[in-house]
């Protein structure tokens, strides 16, 4: 497996809007390509102010430089600019195409540790082929033995801690802090195994449960780390509402590319 820091980490950090809002411009084909795909028919002018104005009012948490461009999320206008971070040119906008739905009212939202009673929600969540398409390297089915021999050796190692997601009590989904051998920073990985439960905000209330957990229980770290697929919009807008910053690419022979993410102590939740 390889991983290359294909870029500084301290150019994400350091990302300047006001100076991206000084240089942006337009090349004569960009305006078609953004009605195209925003499905719109504005003139030039219209197209400079709504990038402005998005611009504008996107917190700089959602900016992030990536290689050579800069990518602004949007998720109130569900809007995607994409900048060359060299020339400032404007490169395209985007529609995110979002899930929104609403937390029902006084909905509770837990973590409780996994037992193996929990086991065979894992059957169904492990097997979901959207699921395992996020979240693993693997392809093809996991039969229901295999899971509970990972399961079992995950409770008896002292170096993971995983929990179940509730719902009113009911279990939706799985978090796991873990540190693996050679690593320096913990790693905490998650997925809502009830799709119906996607886009409410509940990935965001249990992993911050799950990162004040960690931090209380281990006051020496200071780092959490994840890892998503650069293509995994949903979750990484997930991961930047919390708090999470996009430290670097990482390219693998064998897998897609994915961003190193990481959450400071420091940060408040
Ligand atoms: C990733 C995951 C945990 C996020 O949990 P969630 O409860 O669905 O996420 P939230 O509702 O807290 O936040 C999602 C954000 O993405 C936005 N979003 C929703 N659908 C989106 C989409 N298709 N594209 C881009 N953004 C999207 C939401 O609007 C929200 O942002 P906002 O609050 O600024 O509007 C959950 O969707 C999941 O388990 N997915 C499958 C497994 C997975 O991908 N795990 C991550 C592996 S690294």
């Amino acid at each position: 497996m390889r991983a290359d820091v294909i870029h500084n980490p301290k150019d994400i950090m350091n990302i300047n809007k006001a100076e991206i809002l000084r240089n942006i411009c337009y090349t004569e084909l960009v305006y078609s390509r953004i009605n195209k795909k925003l499905n719109t028919k504005f003139s030039k002018r219209q197209i400079e102010e709504l990038i402005l104005k998005i611009l504008k009012e996107t917190e700089e948490k959602f900016f992030s430089k990536i290689g050579k461009n800069f990518y602004i999320i949007n998720t109130k206008n569900n809007i995607k600019i994409t900048i060359n971070s060299n020339t400032f040119r404007i490169i395209t906008a985007d529609k995110i195409e979002k899930r929104r739905r609403f937390l029902k009212p006084n909905m509770t939202i837990n973590l409780t540790k996994l037992k193996p009673h929990h086991f065979p929600l894992f059957y169904k969540w492990w097997n979901d082929d959207e699921i395992r398409k996020l979240t693993s390297e693997k392809d093809g089915p996991i039969e229901p033995k295999e899971v509970d021999k990972i399961l079992e050796a995950h409770l008896k190692n002292p170096g993971k801690h995983d929990f179940i997601i509730t719902a009113d009590k009911k279990p939706i989904g799985h978090i796991l802090i873990q540190k693996k051998p050679r690593k320096k920073h913990f790693e905490i990985y998650i997925a809502i195994g009830e799709k119906k439960f996607w886009g409410q905000g509940i990935g965001a209330i249990s992993m911050k449960k799950a990162i004040k957990w960690f931090f209380k229980k281990f006051p020496l770290e200071n780092i959490l780390q994840l890892e998503v697929l650069t293509t995994n919009e949903h979750a990484i807008s997930c991961y930047k509402n919390v708090g999470f910053k996009t430290i670097k690419t990482i390219h693998r022979k064998t897998f897609s590319d994915t961003y190193l993410m990481e959450f400071y102590r420091a940060i408040s939740l």
